[in-house]
């Protein structure tokens, strides 16, 4: 379903592009703006479909780069290469998923504060990515026992990867909608507003009286935060601390 809506905004796009482009001012004509018509009209069918938000980046870019790729003249072998790492990547984003995004290096930091504060020793972080989060926290809380969920094939493979030296992470390649949420002391999440009502519903009945949940840049719907963690970097990111009773 998700793919199709895709594949429809790009179609309307690219129809009301073509005809819209006639009515362009001369100046204006050509493929740059013809290009530029499609996107917009692309960005704004997936707003009228209801698409999530990160489909707008992928609206804007899908034809510049396929052209751009396609002016390069380059073997096939790259377009399998390129289509093959990002279905490994993003293979779960067209079924629904929220896509890779990582955090910043001060969120891994307050989050290695709040791990400290809470005295933890069981932490899960839902969609791990490449472990930018777990990673360094292995390595500062040698005591912390961390578990990272994450789906994609390829961002999963390179957390094991970084995180080969550490016995005290272990990574699982999971839905982690699986995940047994009642072991933990703090769960850290990075996840698009979407799955968040959905998720505090089975958050709030799984994780344990007590323990806290962390969800970063998005507030869970209804629920009071004990804190909101202000982070001092580029995206202005805020921690949204989730005390379960
Ligand atoms: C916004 S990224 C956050 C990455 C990392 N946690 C960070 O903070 O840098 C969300 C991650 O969740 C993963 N993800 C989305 N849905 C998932 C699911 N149902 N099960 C496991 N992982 C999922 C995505 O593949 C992606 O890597």
């Amino acid at each position: 379903m998700t793919l199709c809506k895709a594949l429809l905004a790009q179609l309307l796009g690219l129809i009301i592009a073509i005809g819209l482009n006639p009515l362009l001012p001369l100046q204006l004509s050509g493929l740059v703006a013809l290009l530029a018509l499609q996107s917009s009209c692309s960005m704004l069918s997936s707003v009228l479909l209801r698409q999530p938000h990160w489909w707008l980046v992928i609206h804007l870019l899908f034809l510049p780069s396929a052209l751009a790729l396609h002016s390069q003249e380059l073997s096939v072998f790259w377009y399998l290469l390129i289509t093959l790492v990002l279905l490994l990547v993003f293979g779960g984003t067209v079924k629904g998923d929220p896509p890779l995004f990582l955090s910043s290096t001060a969120v891994v930091d307050s989050v290695s504060q709040l791990i400290t504060q809470e005295s933890a020793l069981h932490f899960a972080e839902l969609g791990a990515g490449i472990g930018t989060i777990t990673v360094p926290l292995a390595k500062d809380h040698p005591h912390l026992n961390i578990n990272a969920w994450e789906r994609a094939p390829l961002p999963w493979a390179i957390n094991v990867w970084r995180s080969r030296h550490y016995a005290n992470s272990t990574c699982y390649r999971c839905n982690l909608w699986s995940c047994d949420f009642n072991q933990y002391d703090v769960i850290f999440a990075f996840l698009s507003p979407a799955v968040l009502p959905e998720l505090g519903t089975k958050l709030g009945l799984a994780m344990r009286p007590g323990s806290l949940l962390v969800s970063s840049s998005f507030a869970i719907p209804h629920w009071k935060p004990e804190t909101i963690k202000q982070v001092n970097d580029l995206a202005k990111t805020q921690l949204f601390c989730y005390r379960i009773t």
